[in-house]
């Protein structure tokens, strides 16, 4: 088994499959170990949440652990990621001091680190996460990073097994019209985790908001291994035609890093045709909806869909709980 969780590429299919029965087990109440007593994990935010901090919060209490909750340049110093640098700037701790001291008390560390979306052929890289991992002597768990949001498409995979039925379903991902570029995390971990478990994927977007070459080579190699297809179209009806599970999200365009005013400029274009909306979810094969949240009602999606029995945002973020207790049992069990 790996020793840190950054991406469910880093993962095989069959130890993504022992993680989402673990998660399963859980969340019957079959698995009721406590593999975390006595111990502590640092879950460190540079970004708010809902969802992430509180889930894990409370897995790591039903794991019989302690979580220490730090936020750098809030409750804890600000932080210097590069090494080599001469840290004469605003920040006051190096990574490699700070993920070492922290190992030194906790059993494993947790870090969200958004992109900032201002330097593409740096932030491809996930350089916070990476120096995370570089420096840390216990395990690191990827929280969302400027790429990878694993920890979401885990409980995504296990919330279209609960809903839809086990075996390869029709996915479509879809990008979706937001009033400010976000970061690429959920759609790439989604769409990864999706084809190294053998889902038949389309992914639909606007021309301008294709996904990092690196990571459709990398979606392709996993759907051959897995006997499945990705599809890209930028026909967004056509993409909701036949799909048993819709995936909502809205992503900034590479081309954009750095000037969020243009890439608002060529999106202004697509916001009445790239929401999901009845008409589209009435073209699939009674798909239900999904999305990671949080998400702006009538811009992403409609009140009518989110509200419908379609959808499943509700369970589907319960499951990030069984979800990370199932990742945290497995890289602490030791
Ligand atoms: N989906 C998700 O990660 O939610 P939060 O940003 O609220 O943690």
């Amino acid at each position: 088994m790996p020793r840190d969780f950054l991406t469910t590429g880093d993962w095989t299919r069959d130890e993504l499959e022992r993680l989402l029965e673990a998660a399963a087990r859980f969340k019957r109440g079959d698995d009721t170990s406590r593999p975390l007593a006595g111990k502590s994990v640092a879950l460190v935010f540079f970004n708010p949440s809902l969802r992430t901090r509180a889930s894990m919060q409370v897995g790591i209490y039903e794991l019989g652990g302690n979580p220490v909750v730090l936020e750098p340049g809030g409750t804890s110093w600000t932080l210097e990621h590069r090494d080599g640098v001469v840290m004469d700037g605003d920040k006051t701790e190096h990574v490699a001091e700070f993920v070492r001291v922290l190992g030194r008390y906790c059993a494993a560390i947790g870090v969200r680190t958004f992109a900032a979306l201002k330097d593409w052929k740096d932030e491809r890289r996930d350089p916070v996460l990476a120096a995370f991992a570089r420096h840390s002597e216990v395990p690191v768990i990827n929280l969302e990073s400027a790429m990878h949001h694993p920890c979401q498409a885990l409980a995504d995979m296990l919330t279209i097994r609960e809903k839809s039925g086990a075996g390869p379903k029709r996915v479509t991902l879809t990008w979706a019209w937001h009033p400010k570029p976000l970061p690429m995390a959920v759609p790439n971990s989604f769409a990864l985790a999706a084809a190294q478990l053998g889902h038949e994927l389309t992914i639909a977007h606007p021309p301008g908001y294709e996904l990092d070459d690196e990571l459709i080579g990398q979606l392709n190699e996993q759907a051959f291994d897995a006997g499945t297809t990705v599809n890209v179209t930028d026909d967004v009806e056509a993409a909701f035609d036949g799909a048993e599970v819709v995936y909502a999200k809205s992503w900034g365009s590479k081309m954009f890093y750095g000037s969020p005013e243009d890439d608002l400029e060529a999106r202004a274009q697509y916001r009445d045709k790239w929401i999901v909306d009845e008409a589209k979810m009435r073209r699939t094969r009674g798909g239900i909806f999904m999305h990671c949240l949080p998400v702006r009602r009538n811009v992403i999606v409609t009140d009518g869909v989110i509200d419908s029995d379609a959808s499943v945002v509700i369970d589907e973020a319960e499951n990030r709980l069984h979800a990370q207790k199932a990742v945290m049992a497995e890289l602490m069990k030791g």
